[in-house]
């Protein structure tokens, strides 16, 4: 039996103004409670990341971004950097997600932002996963290995209270279409496995993130190797996040 705290965070990708954050995030945080059995995260977008936090003090709930640039200031028109986020009220972001993959950002660049993000002060959630193609391929432990190796290139040992790894197949975000938990587990053994040459794997936290939804999150979380969940879509409903943070107890 695993001593890892679950953790779940909501990706709520580009939805919610600071107005609706807020909403949301009150209506959370009465249906979670004080004490709940698993760490909680929501990762608004930049625009609500105060109004999130502000609505969060004094609850168990964290809030994390959804990205955050490598550097810490100059001409990156539209980016962010790892103080300013901090500045919020934020404590942590997600570095390396898919969607911001497809839209450019680079190995280089991830393996940076967690280097940066960690040294100022950040918890950071790191995305993996393959495609469709990659995986009918046979290539999925080629692919994911290759991907966390890169992420980890300037993390070390003493990193391990500030990452965490969260495994996410393209295939199963936002498609309906779920890992099986046979897959899920499958593959986050190979994160843990692969992880472990610079991290102490038995201690660090990997997440499963496709699809999640209150119908399978219980099966999928119960697996040895997963220790919780990044939600997307079914982190948009305070009810149905509250059911999939419960289902991690
Ligand atoms: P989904 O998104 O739960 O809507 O599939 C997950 C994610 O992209 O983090």
């Amino acid at each position: 039996m695993s001593t890892r705290r679950p953790l779940v965070a909501g990706n709520w990708k580009m939805h919610k103004t600071g107005p609706e954050a807020r909403e949301f995030c009150t209506a959370l945080a009465g249906l979670v409670g004080d004490a709940p059995a698993a760490d909680v995260a929501v990762c608004p977008p930049y625009t609500a990341l105060e109004a999130s936090a502000e609505a969060l003090a004094g609850s168990p709930i964290a809030v994390y971004a959804q990205n955050v640039h490598e550097n810490e200031k100059g001409a990156h028109t539209g980016d962010i950097s790892s103080a300013m986020i901090l500045a919020t009220g934020a404590q942590g972001a997600l570095v390396g997600h898919s969607e911001r993959r497809a839209e450019g950002d680079t190995d280089g660049q991830i393996a940076l932002r967690v280097r940066n993000a960690i040294d100022a002060g950040l918890l950071v959630v790191l995305c993996c996963g393959e495609s469709l193609d990659t995986r009918k391929a046979g290539e999925t432990e080629a692919w994911v290995t290759r991907q966390i190796r890169s992420a980890l290139e300037h993390v070390t040992a003493s990193d391990i209270t500030s990452l965490v790894i969260a495994y996410e197949p393209i295939w199963a975000i936002g498609t309906g279409e779920t890992a099986s938990p046979v897959q899920a587990q499958e593959a986050c053994a190979i994160v843990r496995r692969v992880a472990a040459e610079t991290v102490d794997g038995e201690a660090l936290r990997v997440l499963y993130g496709g699809s999640v939804s209150p119908a399978n999150a219980a099966e999928l979380m119960a697996q040895p190797d997963v220790d919780g969940a990044l939600v997307g879509g079914a982190s948009l409903e305070p009810e149905s996040f509250a059911a999939i943070v419960a289902a991690a107890g």
